[in-house]
């Protein structure tokens, strides 16, 4: 490496002077226009101690991350840069791909080197990034310019916050913490509530990204990964905007989510995030949760394992086509056994299913008593318990649509006054406005439906009259009840 490498690009004296223009810093040393809101940022770092910003999705609030992180190194003569995140890809592939995007750009202005998760100015003068899996990584960092940022803060567990906070002891130690308002505890919802004193708070919605505002116009083409029109109209069309997804990535809201809510939106996300190889252990199974109403539509989804292989829909159609396109689905992916809503329609589906005689077809009646009636109220709560089990258990993969994601995520539920487990039903949620929630019952019987007790191997043949005398002459019994 060259000696004009390793200098500082700014000379000691004028560090002071950019260590207060951090905007005007990013706009003439690395040739970026920060948006309004990330000049918002990028001024409060420098101006405060410990700043949070919790926003919607795809608001560049990583890339701001960057800028600050290079902006510190280079506006210091000693200087450390933690950055961290829950997890390493998080690390790696989000917010030190931004940070390595700005160097390549301006590597010879920055100088040092950089790797994947590093970056060296000099032994003294460095950034780096790891997830925080662990808290001892925090320790022995003595340096009295210290900036330490924490990209999808809600996400990150406490014993790290608590790691972080005792590294942050001298004067010039920042921290700024950025992300989504997923959760309702802990130090980043804390920051904006009970402890929001302490703090700088800078909120970002959809509608003050630079699309909305226009900073970027609308024949340019936006970097991918920024928050578009038709991304927010498209949650807010299937989710609605009290939904809490809605309200955690568009609006940047903590969600004003009760704690009825069944399956947390986090988990259902992970689950969407969520990829299992095929296995050849299971068989193939379906859900089949076909349209009782008009506008209803009949859902089919298919699992092996614990993986989704295909979710589709069915127009609400008549009886015999509904039975024809369910059959086909279980052809093409050698289903084992269809377990099928056997409410209204869905017995008729049932029968037809059955006459074809081609899968093994399961009817299943979730207003039924459930196995355990202690504890449920009927089938249909013990099954979205068991559901919801899956999710917690990080043992299920969903397809990442923006309509089943919501309709878990809407899923509520309460307590008889004997304390079973009570779902708010279908007809319930529909009359509340949201959509029937075709999709969720469709995985849920492909998930948790109950396999029907084998039958005694007496009635395993037709009963026919014959049946019925031979069963007689053998136990004498009259058919009569
Ligand atoms: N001011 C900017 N100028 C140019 N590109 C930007 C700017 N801010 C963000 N980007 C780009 O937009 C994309 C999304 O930004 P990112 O910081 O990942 O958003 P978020 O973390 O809010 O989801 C990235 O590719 C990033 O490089
Ligand atoms: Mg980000």
């Amino acid at each position: 490496m060259s000696k004009r490498q390793l200098a500082p690009a700014i000379g000691t004296s004028e560090q002071q002077y950019w260590r207060r223009k951090p905007v005007l810093f990013a706009k003439e040393y690395l040739s970026v226009n920060p948006w309004k809101k990330q000049q918002e940022i990028l001024s409060a770092i420098s101006n405060h101690n410990r700043v949070a910003v919790r926003s919607c999705n795809g608001s560049g609030k990583t890339f701001t991350a960057a800028l600050a992180t290079i902006w510190w190194l280079m506006t210091h003569d000693e200087a450390i840069v933690i950055t961290t995140a829950p997890t390493e890809r998080q690390v790696q592939n989000l917010l030190w791909r931004e940070i390595r995007g700005i160097y390549l750009k301006n590597g010879d202005l920055i100088g040092g080197k950089i790797t994947s998760t590093r970056l060296e100015l000099s032994s003294n003068r460095y950034a780096f990034g790891f997830s925080t899996n662990t808290t001892e990584r925090f320790q022995g960092f003595h340096n009295e310019n210290l900036l330490i940022i924490v990209d999808e803060a809600s996400g990150v567990k406490e014993p790290i916050f608590d790691a972080i906070r005792s590294c942050l002891t001298t004067a010039n130690a920042k921290l700024l913490m950025i992300g989504n308002p997923q959760n309702l505890s802990g130090t980043f919802y804390d920051a904006f509530h009970k402890t929001r004193s302490q703090w700088e708070t800078i909120h970002i919605s959809a509608f003050d990204t630079p699309i909305f505002t226009r900073e970027i116009a609308a024949h340019e083409p936006p970097p991918p990964g920024i928050l578009t029109k038709e991304w927010v109209d498209e949650i807010a069309g299937f989710a609605g905007e009290e939904n809490s997804r809605y309200q955690i990535h568009v609006l940047g809201e903590f969600p004003s989510q009760a704690d009825d809510t069944l399956i947390p939106l986090k988990w259902i996300e992970q689950a969407a995030d969520r990829h299992f190889d095929p296995d050849d252990e299971h068989d193939t199974v379906m859900g089949l949760d076909v349209a009782r109403f008009g506008d209803a539509k009949t859902v089919a989804i298919v699992r092996r394992g614990a993986a989704v292989v295909e979710m589709r829909e069915f127009p609400s159609a008549e009886l015999m086509e509904t039975t024809g396109r369910a059959q086909e689905l279980a052809t093409e992916h050698d289903v084992k056994t269809i377990f099928v809503d056997q409410v209204g329609i869905g017995a008729g589906v049932e029968d037809r299913l059955k006459e074809l005689g081609i899968t093994r077809v399961v009817g299943v009646n979730a207003g039924l008593k459930a196995s355990n009636s202690e504890r449920f109220s009927n089938l249909r709560a013990e099954m979205f318990h068991g559901l919801r089990q899956r999710f917690a258990d990080d043992d299920i993969a969903i397809p990442n649509d923006p309509e089943l994601i919501s309709q878990l995520a809407s899923l509520t539920y309460t307590y008889t006054s004997r304390g079973q487990l009570q779902m708010q039903s279908k007809e319930q949620i529909r009359n509340s406005g949201l959509p029937s929630p075709d999709k969720a019952d469709a995985l849920t019987l492909a998930f948790t439906a109950p396999e029907p007790p084998p039958e005694p191997e007496l009635f395993a043949f037709p009963l026919t009259r014959e049946g019925v005398e031979s069963y007689r002459r053998r136990f004498g019994k009259s058919s009569n009840h």
